[in-house]
């Protein structure tokens, strides 16, 4: 078999043990929505914010009626947006570090350095009813953020550089998969008869520190990349060993010219920082396709289903909305499944342009959905499948590509900084659209998501127009692609005769 398209046991546990990474912060993004009741109540009373009713005649109020007299006090309603918003915010501040975190000990080291925000965030949540559990709740989502900023970061560039060729597309959508299965877990633990009760909600929030625990074990077992030990570091036979390791016992040669190669380019330029790549003319064209396919994958809206999905099937008509929450969540695992299976075949801007203009078609049926639903009952049912197909259409494409294109679209040089700036994109995007999407569905109704739907529009055109083919190529070919699509600067004439030289030439 080719050796380009082998995989070993090895690279196996590296990119499983990485993907725990990505499995926390799916689990961290999903947990704080089935419980949110319970653990409001628990703020009230802690804050010692009794309802009307009950503080008046206690017998007389029932528990439902206590938990939204409560939910809506003004302080339980702070410290609750904090405890939701604190998580974008300490992404954002992290995501900016990925770089410096990924190069000062090398990728491995890393994941294994961070682990310990980790585990003290999970502690902090999980042991908040020894002390206010607002502030160790609001402090331990802060911590877990912060990791989840700089593990968003990591684990795609370490599958990314340790990824073969062939199989880059398919071990990349690993980190979304592993996304998606966090967020589904999360989903069912938070059932009340699970976790979501009154009792147990710490350790339901406790647990999303478990995974680096097992991470931590795993990773003094994974080869670091060998990307890093040789361009970076330039320990040639140190990469030599990692690579074997991570193929099988093989010839290293072509692999190890392909980085020569890009150690070559690297060394011509000093070392690429956030700032230098952000006025970096030879960059430019790179950057923009990353920040934009970012930009997509958050305000395609996929957020806004995830977030307020019991809200908007409530207003679709289902009963048990819950359920239709989880459902969902297994729609979304199945499709990232899909996308896993075909992009290392179909490519990633086929994938991603059927995924936009899917989400695109699916959010104009859904407000039509919505919008006729009060004459047509059935119409309830045109919504509620449009939510399951905008969300299958995110999971082919959109949503696990461009965490894994950034690192594909940038040699070894610039790629922290890159992989810094578009993590840092898509944690702001994601906290814009958390945060006004409530406002947003007040103001525009149920035409909310054609406001999406003009976005996913714009979305689509420009990845038709813009995003090149990545699959099978090197980083060196992907590089070009950009160098020729640069326009040469325009030829200035020097004197009269330069220039009409210049219009004979151009006439001919
Ligand atoms: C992607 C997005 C994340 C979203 C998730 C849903 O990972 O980055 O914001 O919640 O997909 O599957």
């Amino acid at each position: 078999m080719d050796s380009g398209k082998q995989l070993t046991g090895t690279l196996a546990l590296a990119v499983f043990t990485a993907a725990l990474g990505s499995l926390q912060y799916g689990y961290s993004l999903g947990v704080i929505n089935a419980p949110q009741k319970v653990i409001q109540n628990h703020y009230g009373r802690s804050l010692g914010v009794l309802s009307e009713r009950a503080a008046v005649a206690p017998e007389n109020a029932t528990e439902e009626e206590e938990f939204q007299e409560v939910g809506s006090h003004p302080s339980v309603v702070m410290y609750w947006s904090l405890s939701v918003a604190i998580f974008s915010v300490g992404g954002m501040v992290s995501s900016f570090l990925v770089g410096f975190v990924g190069d000062l000990r090398g990728r491995v080291k890393g994941m294994l350095m961070v682990n310990v925000l980790a585990v003290a965030a999970g502690l902090l949540m999980g042991l908040c009813k020894m002390w206010k559990p607002h502030i160790m709740v609001i402090s331990g989502r802060a911590v877990m953020g912060f990791y989840c900023g700089l593990t968003s970061g990591l684990v795609p560039m370490y599958i990314g550089e340790i990824a073969p060729k062939a199989y880059r597309g398919a071990l990349g959508t690993l980190h979304q998969l592993a996304i998606v299965t966090g967020i589904l877990i999360s989903q069912v633990a938070g059932l009340d008869f699970v976790l979501g009760n009154d009792d147990m909600w710490p350790l339901l929030l406790g647990l999303s520190g478990a995974p680096a625990v097992l991470q931590s074990f795993l990773l003094p077992l994974c080869p670091e990349s060998p990307r890093y030990l040789y361009i970076v570091l330039g320990k040639e036979q140190e990469a030599r060993t990692s690579l074997c390791r991570l193929k099988g016992p093989c010839d290293t040669t072509s692999d190890l010219e392909e980085m020569r190669r890009e150690k070559e380019e690297a060394d011509k330029e000093a070392r690429v920082s956030i700032l230098s790549l952000v006025v970096s003319s030879v960059y430019r064209q790179q950057l923009f396709v990353a920040l934009m396919m970012h930009l997509s994958q958050q305000l395609s809206g996929i957020n806004a289903i995830f977030y307020y999905s019991t809200a908007i099937f409530a207003q679709a008509g289902v009963s048990q909305p819950v359920y239709a929450t989880i459902g969902v969540g297994v729609i979304n695992t199945i499709f990232t499944m899909v996308s896993v299976a075909l992009v290392d075949k179909a490519g990633r801007r086929t994938l991603t342009l059927i995924g936009l203009g899917g989400m695109c078609c699916s959010a104009i049926a859904m407000t039509v959905g919505l919008g006729f639903q009060s004459q047509f009952p059935w119409m309830s049912y045109v919504s509620m499948s449009a939510i399951f197909l905008f969300v299958s259409f995110f999971e082919i494409g959109p949503g696990p590509i461009p965490w894994f294109i950034v690192a594909e679209l940038f040699s070894q040089g610039p790629r922290p900084a890159a992989i810094a700036l578009a993590g840092c994109c898509n944690w702001t995007s994601n906290f814009i659209v958390g945060m006004t999407f409530p406002y947003i569905q007040v103001w525009l109704g149920c035409y909310v998501f054609i406001l999406f739907a003009a976005l996913l529009f714009c979305f689509t055109v420009f990845t038709y127009l813009r995003v090149p083919e990545t699959k099978g190529k090197t980083f060196e070919e992907i590089a070009d692609v950009f160098q020729k699509g640069r326009k040469k600067p325009a030829q200035i004439p020097k004197d009269d005769a330069e220039l009409q030289q210049l219009k004979s030439s151009t006439d001919a």
